[in-house]
C-alpha cells in the first residue's frame, strides 16, 4: 500500500497527531539511559538499559501496541520480544519497531552516532523481520526518476546514473557505506569509478536518512548491507521526510531461509521499496544518545538533563526537532 500526503488527505489518520510527543519521551528516556553507559565499554548495558527505559516508558502510552521489530524473539529477550504487548491499552492499536540503542559499540566507545530510535505504524504495516536478518540497501534522495538506480544494478551503473541525473561528474558524488569487510569489493568498485566514499563505523539508519538529506549532508546515496529491521526503520523515516529506497532481504542459510518461510515470505529475491517497508500511517522518532551529525547526544548538567530528537509524521510529513531540558 502507497500512502502519499495527498493519500492521507484523501483519508482520515489512522494514528491520532497527539501520539507524537508521547512518542518523543519514549525515545527521550531510552537516551538519558543508555548516556549512562557511554565510553564505559559495556555494549550490552548500554543496550539494556536503554531497552529497560524504553519498555518502561511505552506501557505509559495510551496505545494497545505490539512489537514487530524487536530485541530479539520471545524466549531469547525479556523484553521488547517480537510479539510483546506494550502500551496502556487503549488508543490505536498500532505496530512497533524498536531499535532501542542503534550504535551500540559507538555508545560503549563513546564516538558518534548512537541514537534511541522507534517507529509506529498503523496495523500491519511494518514488515516484519528479525533482528539477525541483514537486508541489501540503497537509498537516494527525493525528486529523481523512480527507476533511476536499481538495487540489482552495478554500484558503478548506480553512481553514473545518479551523476548523469545531477548533472555533475561522478568525482561530485559521495557514496556512504558500512565500513565492513563485507563491503571492500564495493568500496573497491566505487573508488575506481571515481565517486568519494564515506565510511560510517556503524549506524545505518542514519546512513540512509543523511543519502536524502543531501543538502545538509553532502552524501548522494547510501548502498550496501546492514540489519534488516534498520532498513525497516529507515524506511519509516523516508515514508516521512521523502526519498527513495530499496531493500533486498539476505536468505544466506537453511536456517534464515526457513524462518523466512515462518515470516510468510515466499519470494526470498523480493524486492521492497519504501512503501513496502513500512506502509500507511507512519510516526518515527530517534533521539541522540552521542553527539552526532543528525542529532546532539544527552547533555548531562549539574541541573537539567538535555536531550535532542527528531519525531516525523507521514500523514502530514512534518518533521519536528526537539531540544528539551529535564530538571534532574
Ligand atoms: P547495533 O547497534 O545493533 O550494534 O547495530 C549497529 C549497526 O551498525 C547497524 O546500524 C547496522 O545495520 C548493523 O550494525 C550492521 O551489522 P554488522 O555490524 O553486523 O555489519
Amino acid at each position: 500500500m502507497k500512502v502519499t500526503k495527498a493519500d492521507g488527505e484523501r483519508r482520515a489518520a489512522v494514528i491520532e497527531r497527539n501520539l507524537t510527543l508521547e512518542l518523543v519521551r519514549i525515545t527521550e528516556r531510552a537516551a538519558v539511559a543508555a548516556a549512562g553507559w557511554r565510553g564505559k565499554g559495556d555494549e550490552k548495558a548500554a543496550d539494556a538499559a536503554a531497552a529497560g527505559a524504553m519498555r518502561a516508558e511505552l506501557d505509559r502510552v495510551q496505545i494497545s501496541g505490539k512489537i514487530v521489530i524487536g530485541e530479539g524473539e520471545k524466549g531469547e529477550v525479556e523484553q521488547l520480544y517480537i510479539g510483546e504487548n506494550v502500551g496502556a491499552g487503549g488508543g490505536p492499536e498500532v505496530d512497533i519497531a524498536v531499535d532501542p540503542l542503534e550504535g551500540t559499540t559507538l555508545c560503549a566507545k563513546n564516538q558518534p552516532d548512537s541514537i534511541c530510535v522507534l517507529a509506529v505504524a498503523e496495523r500491519g504495516g511494518l514488515l516484519n523481520v528479525a533482528r539477525d536478518l541483514y537486508m541489501h540497501k540503497i537509498a537516494i534522495g527525493a525528486g529523481y526518476a523512480a527507476d533511476l538506480v536499481h538495487i540489482d544494478r552495478s554500484p558503478t551503473e548506480n553512481v553514473t546514473a545518479l551523476a548523469n541525473a545531477k548533472g555533475v561528474p561522478l568525482s561530485e558524488i559521495t557514496v556512504c557505506v558500512l565500513d565492513r569487510p563485507r563491503h571492500a569489493a564495493l568500496i573497491g568498485e566505487l573508488r575506481a569509478a571515481g565517486v568519494a566514499v564515506k565510511l560510517i563505523s556503524d549506524g545505518d539508519i542514519a546512513g540512509v536518512i543523511h543519502a536524502v538529506n543531501t543538502e545538509d549532508t553532502g552524501i548522494d546515496i547510501y548502498l550496501g548491507s546492514g540489519g534488516a529491521p534498520e532498513g525497516v526503520l529507515a524506511a519509516a523515516a523516508l515514508r516521512c521526510i521523502g526519498g527513495q529506497m530499496q531493500g533486498k532481504l539476505i536468505f544466506d542459510s537453511a536456517d534464515k531461509r526457513e524462518r523466512g518461510d515462518r515470516m510468510g515470505i515466499s519470494d526470498f529475491n523480493r524486492i521492497y521499496d519504501v512503501s513496502d517497508l513500512a506502509a500507511g500511517d507512519v510516526l518515527f522518532t530517534a533521539t541522540g544518545v552521542t553527539d552526532g551529525s543528525m542529532l546532539q547526544g544527552i547533555r548531562l548538567r549539574r541541573d537539567y538533563i538535555q536531550t535532542s530528537t527528531v519525531v516525523m509524521r507521514s500523514w502530514s510529513q512534518t518533521v519536528r526537532w526537539i531540544t528539551a531540558r529535564h530538571a534532574r
